[in-house]
């Protein structure tokens, strides 16, 4: 088989051995920037998001016992964020990429990629009993943190940057009627908690949890009372119970690699980076990255010009640190480090306070979280 762009991934990360049902049924982040909102519109894959997502125009953060809003629009100059789940991202990219005739393989096994150096890169894999051969001018790595692509390039013209937290999440979906209109991020002495949703009957809640927690340690009970501890210290506000029909442990960490490429592989989203899920920022973020390459190489394949696709790596990977910056401070912001001692834990304190009494900082905030302007 032969094409220009080979792309090693279809979704969510790590998906290459696995069933177009179980990616797009795969339970992942729901915020999208304004900039991945307006990106999937002009791509013509806009049009359930825009009919069943749900604009926010702000976050509460939470601690101390008071809730404080934090305004999106009159920070931003106007910006919001759209809550609509990466799967059902994925849901629309494939039906809109079988539409267009394009030539989707689910299901694939030991995928590898070869000849990356050379003027012909190739990806082999497993399809069956069958072995195929896909020649290639250019692959795209877009197979997740655990995927195939970015171990291939030798390790020698690879920096690794990483940082893992020492807490993870716990998260619930839950069938229950919303309690609040939009997101609540809370610092508690117990620990970090996030409201999130899905829909307005299905809701979505994370509780920072030990790193390796296990499912079978959180009973029911033990989730409410932790996710009631850490909520309601706000005055009044009671959180919605409901029947809990899903629960995960996420690990959390911070990760980079440099530079995105190597000879005709390119890396794109977790593959190249991952951001702990405070900021909200992965998909985001891969949708940045994907955005930047595809005008790469359309470019070189309209005019040959391969200066863009030399600037793929240097370009994204400004906004990359960016993100894992902001992703870093929410992340420390948020969380109790148990490790840390008390003096740490005043000066979280202090710049929470910071945040919600100060327009820059609050400012500083809204404009990462709703997503810098694309280049
Ligand atoms: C989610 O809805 O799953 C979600 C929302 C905000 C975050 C992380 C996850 O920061």
């Amino acid at each position: 088989m032969r094409t220009s762009v080979g792309i090693v991934g279809a979704g969510p990360a790590g998906l290459l051995p696995r069933s177009r049902q179980e990616i797009e049924a795969t339970i992942r982040a729901g915020v999208l920037e304004q900039g991945t909102v307006d990106l999937l519109k002009q791509s013509g894959v806009g049009s359930r998001m825009q009919r069943e997502g749900f604009v926010h125009h702000g976050i509460y953060l939470r601690f101390a016992r008071a809730s404080h809003r934090i305004d999106f629009p009159s920070l931003t100059g106007g910006r919001a964020i759209t809550v609509y789940a990466q799967h059902e991202v994925i849901k629309d990219l494939v039906a809109a990429r079988l539409e267009a005739q394009g030539k989707l393989l689910f299901e694939v096994k030991d995928a590898a990629v070869y000849d990356l150096d050379t003027q012909a890169p190739k990806v082999r894999f497993r399809q069956g009993s069958k072995i195929e051969e896909l020649e290639c001018d250019f692959i795209a790595g877009c197979d997740g943190f655990h995927g195939i692509t970015r171990p291939s390039i030798p390790s020698r013209m690879r920096h690794e940057f990483t940082r893992v937290y020492p807490f993870g999440w716990f998260g619930i979906l839950v069938e229950a009627p919303s309690s609040t209109d939009e997101l609540i991020y809370a610092h508690h002495e117990r620990g970090f908690a996030l409201v999130s949703t899905r829909s307005p009957q299905i809701q979505r809640l994370y509780l920072q949890c030990d790193p390796d927690d296990e499912v079978k340690n959180w009973p029911d009970g033990r989730i409410w009372e932790e996710l009631h501890a850490r909520l309601e210290s706000a005055e009044g506000w009671r959180l919605a119970e409901g029947r809990i029909f899903q629960k995960s442990v996420i690990a959390m960490r911070s990760f980079v690699v440099e530079p995105l490429r190597y000879g005709r592989l390119f890396l794109a989203g977790d593959a190249a980076h991952i951001v702990p899920p405070t900021g909200a920022k992965g998909l985001n973020l891969a949708a940045a990255d994907v955005r930047v390459l595809s005008k790469a190489l359309a470019s070189f394949y309209k005019t040959r010009a391969e200066q863009p696709l030399k600037n793929y790596s240097a370009t994204a990977l400004r906004r990359v640190w960016r993100a894992e910056h902001f992703s870093w401070w929410m992340t420390s912001l948020l969380h109790r480090f148990h490790d840390e001692t008390p003096f740490h834990h005043r000066l979280q304190l202090a710049e929470l306070d910071y945040v919600v009494s100060s327009r820059a900082k609050a400012q500083t905030l809204a404009e990462n979280y709703v997503g810098l302007p694309l280049d």
